[in-house]
């Protein structure tokens, strides 16, 4: 039985989505993506490499569901057969928000396991090779390894060494950022990224036009970062999930992740924007919560309003999150070994 390593990571919400792969094996994305880490969306893990004959995986004090599991085994696999480790693990992760309701879930989740794994078998990665792991597990999990502002480049070469994600910019950048986010249903969503992307990649007749006009959002949007320019931020991050989520209306079969809440959030958000000039902008992923951009000095007012919309269960405000730690027990004397400071 090996030491015992704690992980913190955080999801992640995407100003410019992912949405399609290039490589299913690989989880090599057609297009890149820019996302912010949220840093009240915390994952706790704890894993140890052991020497028993099978893994073994609590999600939230549980065993994890049947098909959580094979994804997660399935990961494990493609790190033992990468790195030749013959252990099995024992994983215990927590989240503290609702998993597999479109919050992201599985990218704090998986980018725990492959920092996890490199701390526990002394593998030695460095960041842009663990992101490139983390993306084996799940493709926006690579976004999640570092945290701040992160950049995933889709990259060209067919192994996927240069498909990544770096820290585009820190969480200090932009200290007064938020994201309120709604959630509207903690049921886990019916259709999973997975197959919702291969769907819409195969059958959407605006996939290319979505792919198009999101890499030149991408990179308004980069500007829009280092100059901390709120109002582009958000209409682009508005834009781009309004694209994706058109792409999945129009695939065959059609594929809806909102519910009617989510449209209510979404237009509460346009009349808090028009009518009562608090500036703020949604952006929604493969699930029916709705994450709302907005800057500290409104953010209270806004999640007031979003909270009395019916339907909506919790209202969570976010900072930006700081990269991922690692530590290793015993936790009394444990030394940090995290590649980034914790949120304050
Ligand atoms: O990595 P996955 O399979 O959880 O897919 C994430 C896809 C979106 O959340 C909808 C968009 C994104 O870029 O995170």
């Amino acid at each position: 039985m090996g030491k015992e390593i704690t992980i913190q990571t955080n999801a992640n919400i995407a100003l410019i989505k992912y949405w399609g792969k290039r490589n299913e094996e690989l989880f090599l994305p057609t297009k890149s993506s820019l996302s912010v880490g949220l840093a009240a969306l915390t994952t706790t893990t704890r894993l140890t490499a052991t020497d028993s004959n099978s893994d073994q995986i609590f999600i939230n004090k549980e065993p994890a569901k049947p098909t959580t599991a094979t994804n997660i085994i399935s990961f494990l696999n493609v790190i033992r057969k990468n790195f030749n480790l013959t252990s099995r693990f024992c994983i215990y992760s927590e989240n503290n928000f609702p998993t597999a309701a479109g919050l992201a879930s599985s990218a704090s989740g998986f980018a725990a396991i492959a920092l996890g794994v490199n701390q526990a078998c002394a593998l030695n990665l460095n960041v842009r090779q663990l992101s490139i792991l983390a993306r084996r597990g799940s493709g926006s999990a690579c976004r999640s390894v570092v945290g701040g502002f992160a950049l995933w480049h889709a990259g060209l070469q067919p192994d996927g060494q240069d498909s990544y994600a770096e820290q585009f910019l820190p969480a200090g950048h932009w200290p007064t950022f938020r994201v309120i986010i709604a959630v509207v249903s903690a049921q886990e969503k019916v259709t999973s990224s997975r197959a919702g992307m291969q769907c819409t990649v195969a059958t959407s007749p605006v996939y290319a036009q979505w792919l198009a006009d999101s890499n030149r959002r991408l990179d308004v949007l980069k500007r829009a970062l280092v100059e901390k320019n709120f109002s582009v931020t958000g209409q682009v991050a508005e834009a781009d999930c309004l694209g994706m989520h058109q792409t999945m209306h129009t695939s065959r079969p059609p594929l809806n992740y909102w519910t009617d809440t989510t449209i209510a959030v979404m237009q509460a958000v346009k009349n808090l924007r028009i009518v009562l000039g608090l500036e703020c902008y949604f952006t929604i992923d493969a699930g029916p919560n709705v994450k709302i951009l907005c800057q500290e000095n409104t953010a209270p007012e806004i999640a007031r309003h979003i909270t009395a919309i019916p339907g909506v269960q919790q209202v969570i405000t976010s900072q930006v999150a700081h990269a991922p730690t690692v530590t290793q027990a015993p936790a009394s004397l444990s030394t940090p070994t995290g590649l980034g400071k914790k949120p304050a």
